[in-house]
């Protein structure tokens, strides 16, 4: 059951739990990232206290289960970061989560990046209708 869903617009004090979560994200999608704790959590400090980025946190019962970041882009909107707290994945919240933050958002086109090896966020982001857009291209640094 997720119907005990609330959003609410993340606050400078949920910082230091959203850089954790940032940081299981990471892991989650492995990530090469070579940010420390203090990187993450001074830059969703920044997101959070700017405007550039908005950043929301769902809570289940008063606790938190998902955020989600996102910036409004002139050709839509560009999703920067989705999460599910692992132990409440296959049960439907990020689906619904997911349905919250984009109600506010009407018919704009939506777009995120998802790594290639991320095979459950794939599967999850072509469950919600989203298809192949683009392909970003990355070369590893010269090791010789
Ligand atoms: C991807 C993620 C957000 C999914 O959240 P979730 O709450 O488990 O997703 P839901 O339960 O709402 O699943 C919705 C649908 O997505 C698909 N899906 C979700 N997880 C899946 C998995 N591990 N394998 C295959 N399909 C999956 C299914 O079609 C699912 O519907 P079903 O349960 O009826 O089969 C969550 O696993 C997560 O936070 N992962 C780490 C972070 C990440 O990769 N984020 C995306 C970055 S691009």
């Amino acid at each position: 059951m997720t119907a005990d869903l609330t959003v609410r617009a993340a606050r400078l004090d949920d910082v230091t739990l959203l850089a954790a979560l940032n940081r299981q994200l990471i892991e989650d999608q492995r990530h090469h990232s070579t940010a420390t704790d203090a990187d993450l959590a001074d830059r969703m400090g920044r997101w959070i206290a700017g405007d550039a980025y908005e950043v929301a946190l769902v809570e289940e019962r008063g606790e938190p289960v998902a955020y989600g970041v996102w910036r409004d882009d002139e050709d839509g909107i560009y999703v920067r970061q989705f999460f599910v707290v692992r132990h409440r994945r296959r049960a439907g919240v990020g689906r619904e989560a997911f349905a919250r933050l984009s109600s506010a958002w009407g018919a704009a086109p939506v777009k995120l990046d998802a790594l290639v090896h991320n095979e459950r966020g794939l599967a999850f982001w072509r469950a919600l209708g989203f298809r192949d857009y683009s392909v970003i291209l990355a070369r590893d640094p010269a090791t010789s």
